[in-house]
Order: structure tokens, then C-alpha cells, then sequence
């Protein structure tokens, strides 16, 4: 109960966090195998994000992007370095680069006559009205109608659909290459790569949509490495900050001079807080060791759930990149991170039968031990099983269910 607008449904409150753990209200604590929906990376409290934090806010909190300031400039650099020659457009969000992008996309394309944009069945690539007309769910869509106009949803992971739709009044084709809410659906490196080529014919900029599942996430820097291609634009948010509200648009250097000053903008984007958050979540992720620790860590996990999956009916499947984790349930995924919780953990899902995960980066081998530990308990009460039909038999007194 609380004065917010319920558009969560929630209850708990959380009002602490340490490493990769969160503790409530009650003084209850739990390991975070949500992680911020994927923005926490390096956990909570990290003590070099909390101190790059406190050094700028008592600098500079915020100039306006009228002036450069030093974080933004040099953060713009450091992912430009990290990705392909770009420039960058920083954001508050994630939606609001995915805005960013449709913005530049339609900029570029419009003398052209391309307006049109191609998204994919299950996409989710934000709430605002732009960023909405890209995501799939009827659900999430149709209460807002009207939308943007002239875009396609193209069935995920067919090539000759793509090579049918995406023509010359396409501005850009978007893609998570690993879709998040859509249920965790790595991309097959074939179908990516196909999509460059065909977007490389038709003219169409290919954007990767990595808001959830870039910066390490899947054990690259960006999930599009996996494919050995690379696209003309990137999206990125959630753990870009370190926690605080960051989101990016790469954009192929080539192509920047089509954007002019005027053509978008934001008063918040690009704090200068949150870049030197983001220099300190960079500078751990390119620290030797790191990525090839995230990909260890992953197997684990793995491992993990495919042998709990041999002996429990109720995963159907187990589908991960790196530590972007879905497991497939018969039965419902609300139940089972219900269960989790009461046992301790966090957790979430993406649709009504994926239990999602999204540990921290830094999560433990003893973390992963004991989040495999309670799930197996949970797992173990029936939750996330199709419940057995009910037995009906029918005698004089009537149906009895
Ligand atoms: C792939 C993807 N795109 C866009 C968004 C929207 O980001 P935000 O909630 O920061 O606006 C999300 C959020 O879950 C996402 O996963």
C-alpha cells in the first residue's frame, strides 16, 4: 500500500543492498538473482562505484547539456573504443534510447523515403510511445493504440521473412540478440549474421538492442560479438550507470554527420553522476579476467540447472548466453519465484513460463551453489508443473472434481 500509481505489482521493500544480496524492511535477507532486472552488474554497494559516485556529486552534479563536462566526454570514448567507431547519444533510459535510436534512424533514412522500421515477434524494447510500437506483446501495445505507424513484426530466427520484408522504405531493422522479456532467446549466430547481410543490401541500419543484454552480460562486452558482425547502431542501459539512470546510442561515425544539433535532445542525459558511475562499471568490465570469470561462472550455472532439469519435469528447457538465463517451465514461473522468494532469493520471469535470470556479474560460486540449493527445493514442492488433471469420476451423486 503506498501513494505510487500501481503500474508494479509489489510488496516488498528493500532497503539495502550489499555485494549480491538485499536485505527488506523486516531485516530479511535475500540473494539477488534479479540483480536490478539486470542493471546491478557489479552488485550492491560496490565500493568504487559508491566512491566514484560521492567524488562526482561533489563536483559537479549536473551542467546541462549545453556544456561538455569531463565524465560524458570521456565515457563517450571509452564505449566508442569498447564497440566500433561511433558517436554516442546518452540517455536516461532505457526506452528513451531506444527513442533515440528510432529518432536517428528515421533522420538518416527520411530523404530516402525509408520510414518504416522491423522489429521482431516477442521484442521488447521499452514503454514510451515510439520504443512501444517496436514491442511485440498485444498486451503491452494495444491499450495505447495508435501507434507509430509502418512498423513490421518479422517471426524470430527466419531469414527468407527478413529478406522478404525488410526493403527500401526500411529505416532500420531492431534486434536484442538475446531477447530479455521475450522469454531469454539467444539469436543462432547464423540468423544475425544474415540479418547484416540483408540490411547491408537493402540499405536498412541494423540496430543492436543490448538494454538487457549487453555490457557482459552474455560474456562480451556486446551480445552482437557473439555473431562476428557488427551493426550500425547499439542500444544500451540498464547496468550502464552502475545503478544510476544511463542509457546510450551508438552510432557508426560515418552516419553521425546526418545527425544535426536540434535533431534530439535531453536535460538529464548524460549526467555527469552517472558517467563516472559508468567509468568504473567499464574499467571492471575490460579488467583482465573479468569476462572469462563471467563465462566460468556461467557454465556453473548451467551445469546447474541442465541437472536439475533431468530430474525435475517441470523444466522443459533451459536456454542461456552467458548470465542471461532463462529456464523454461511447464507450469507457472510466478510460482516458482514466489517459492524463491519465501526461501530467500530473488528472482524473475519474462512471460508466464520463463523463471528469468539475471545475477550479478560478481556473483559467487558459492551464490550460484546456493541459488541451485533452493531452487531444487522449490522445485521439489510441484511448483512450476503443469498440475496433473484433476480426476473426474462420475457416480449417482454426480460429478465429483
Ligand atoms: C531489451 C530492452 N529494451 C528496452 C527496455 C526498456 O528499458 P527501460 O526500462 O530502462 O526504459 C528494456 C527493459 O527491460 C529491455 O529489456
Amino acid at each position: 500500500m503506498s501513494a505510487l500509481l500501481p503500474v508494479y505489482e509489489r510488496d516488498l521493500v528493500i532497503v539495502s543492498g550489499k555485494g549480491t544480496r538485499v536485505t527488506d524492511q523486516t531485516g530479511k535477507t535475500y540473494l539477488d538473482f534479479a540483480a536490478g532486472i539486470g542493471v546491478n552488474g557489479l552488485g550492491y554497494a560496490d565500493r568504487e562505484v559508491v566512491a566514484a559516485i560521492r567524488k562526482q556529486a561533489g563536483r559537479l552534479i549536473h551542467a546541462s547539456n549545453l556544456y561538455f563536462t569531463e565524465p560524458v566526454v570521456a565515457l563517450a570514448e571509452r564505449l566508442a573504443a569498447l564497440a566500433f567507431p561511433s558517436k554516442v547519444f546518452f540517455s536516461n533510459s532505457g526506452t528513451e534510447a531506444v527513442e533515440a535510436a528510432i529518432k536517428f534512424a528515421r533522420r538518416i533514412g527520411r530523404p530516402a523515403g525509408r520510414t518504416d522500421l522491423v522489429a521482431f515477434e516477442r521484442s521488447f524494447h521499452g514503454r514510451t510511445l515510439g520504443a512501444l510500437s517496436l514491442t511485440w506483446s498485444p498486451k503491452y501495445r494495444e491499450p495505447f493504440e495508435p501507434l507509430v505507424p509502418g512498423v513490421k513484426f518479422l517471426p524470430w530466427d527466419d531469414l527468407s521473412a527478413a529478406a522478404a520484408a525488410i526493403d527500401s522504405r526500411t529505416a532500420a531493422v531492431f534486434i536484442e540478440p538475446v531477447q530479455g522479456e521475450g522469454g531469454v532467446r539467444p539469436a543462432p549466430k547464423e540468423f544475425l549474421q544474415g540479418l547484416r547481410d540483408i540490411c547491408r543490401d537493402a540499405g536498412a541500419l541494423l540496430v543492436s538492442e543490448e538494454i538487457q543484454c549487453g555490457l557482459g552480460r552474455t560474456g562480451k562486452y556486446f551480445a552482437y560479438e557473439h555473431a562476428g558482425i557488427k551493426p550500425d547502431m547499439v542500444t544500451l542501459a540498464k547496468p550502464l550507470g552502475g545503478g544510476l539512470p544511463l542509457g546510450a546510442v551508438l552510432l557508426r561515425e560515418d552516419l553521425a554527420p546526418l545527425i544535426a544539433a536540434g535533431d534530439h535532445g535531453s536535460t538529464f542525459g548524460g549526467n555527469p553522476v552517472a558517467a563516472a558511475a559508468s567509468l568504473v562499471v567499464l574499467d571492471r568490465l575490460t579488467a583482465p579476467g573479468f569476462l572469462a570469470k563471467v563465462e566460468k561462472k556461467a557454465g556453473r550455472l548451467r551445469r546447474g540447472l541442465n541437472r536439475l532439469a533431468r530430474q525435475h519435469a517441470a523444466i522443459t528447457q533451459v536456454r542461456s548466453l552467458g548470465l542471461m538465463v532463462g529456464v523454461e517451465l511447464s507450469g507457472q514461473a510466478s510460482d516458482v519465484v514466489r517459492g524463491l522468494r519465501e526461501r530467500g532469493v530473488l528472482a524473475t520471469r519474462a512471460g508466464d513460463h520463463v523463471l528469468r535470470l539475471l545475477p550479478p556479474l560478481v556473483v559467487k560460486p558459492k551464490d550460484i551453489r546456493e541459488f541451485l540449493d533452493v531452487l531444487e527445493a522449490v522445485l521439489a514442492t510441484g511448483a512450476g508443473r503443469v498440475p496433473e488433471p484433476v480426476e473426474t469420476r462420475t457416480g449417482a451423486g454426480g460429478a465429483i472434481a
